[in-house]
């Protein structure tokens, strides 16, 4: 059994990985974690709190965390719409569950020690809770058996030309946490979540499957066209989901050892993930991070559709 805690900016490609770790049965999800991002923590929180009811897991926690990042103004985009869920936030469904009275990294380092064994963390949205956490209680850092996150992009941005929008928002979190020691990070970028993107075929095998599937495809439409307009990409492309399977199984990714550093400038590379891919003689200055590059994508993309498939 895999314990994770899925730390979240609920958000369109955030509602699917939630719903392919909720009800699988090989995790253990322990909580989740929420954070500004997509959209304000007023609706990550709420989303998160209805995501969950919606996959028929209520009884997961709900812990509030950053409302702004570390040390910059506000930063966000329209790809998730005016609720975060592309529109249709109002028509999933309200939980009633309330949300978990700890703050996310009081919240987290509670979940941690009390785990009998360490934990996968799978950050999917800008990184303030997780620096938050590693910054103020380094202690816990055994208790965590990996970081998977959803972040950067090596060849490119989705947000600026250079930037990915998770580590745009924060970049000084992303920073301290990518060159954070003793904890393993799994960094899944750009690069190969957008080889997982999936098309009209996909989507309506996932929504004709069962009632979650429809709700979840029925969130896609104006996120897919703020992908075609941005990226000219008329297609769903599901960077979350991606972070979450390879935390449910891990190797579905193909990683390379990296080293990695963050733009905190405000020039036109601010947000930038930058990987020394030069031929590496000399020690490294930054710790590796593994960071997936590559997957074999028919087989990705048709291992999420068959959990989502599957499980509801
Ligand atoms: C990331 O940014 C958000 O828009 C998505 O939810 C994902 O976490 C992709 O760049
Ligand atoms: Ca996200």
């Amino acid at each position: 059994m895999r314990r994770l805690i899925i730390d979240t900016d609920p958000g369109v490609d955030d509602a699917f990985a939630i719903a392919l770790a909720a009800r699988h049965p090989d995790v253990d999800l322990l909580g989740v974690t929420t954070v500004a991002g997509n959209i304000g923590i007023e609706h990550t929180t709420r989303n998160a709190l209805n995501i969950l009811s919606l996959c028929g897991r209520p009884d997961v926690p709900v812990a509030i965390g950053a409302d702004k990042a570390l040390c910059r103004p506000p930063r966000s985009d329209d790809a998730h719409g005016s609720d975060g869920l592309g529109g249709h936030a109002y028509n999933i469904g309200t939980s009633s569950a309330s949300v978990d009275p700890r703050d996310a990294v009081t919240f987290m380092v509670d979940l941690l020690t009390a785990s009998p064994e360490p934990v996968t963390i799978v950050p999917i949205g800008p990184l303030t809770n997780i620096a938050l956490l590693l910054g103020a209680h380094p202690g816990i850092k055994p208790k965590i058996d990996r970081l998977v996150v959803m972040g950067g992009g090596i060849a490119g941005g989705n947000i600026t030309p250079t930037a990915e929008f998770n580590v745009w928002v924060d970049p000084e979190a992303a920073r301290r946490v990518l060159a954070m020691e003793d904890v393993p990070v799994t960094l899944v970028p750009l690069d190969v979540t957008m080889k997982c993107a999936v098309g009209d075929e996909w989507l309506s095998a996932v929504s004709s499957a069962n009632a979650v599937g429809r709700e979840l495809v029925a969130m896609t439409p104006h996120y897919r066209e703020f992908y075609l307009q941005e990226m000219g990409r008329d297609e769903f492309i599901m960077h979350d989901a991606i972070a979450v399977a390879e935390a449910i199984r891990p190797g579905i990714l193909k990683t390379t050892p990296l080293e990695l550093d963050v733009d905190c400038t405000d020039g036109p590379g601010s947000g930038a993930t930058f990987a020394d891919r030069r031929n590496g003689l000399k020690p490294p200055t930054h710790r590796l991070v593994d960071v997936a590059l590559d997957a074999d994508t028919s087989a990705l993309t048709g291992f999420v559709r068959d959990e989502l498939t599957s499980r509801y």
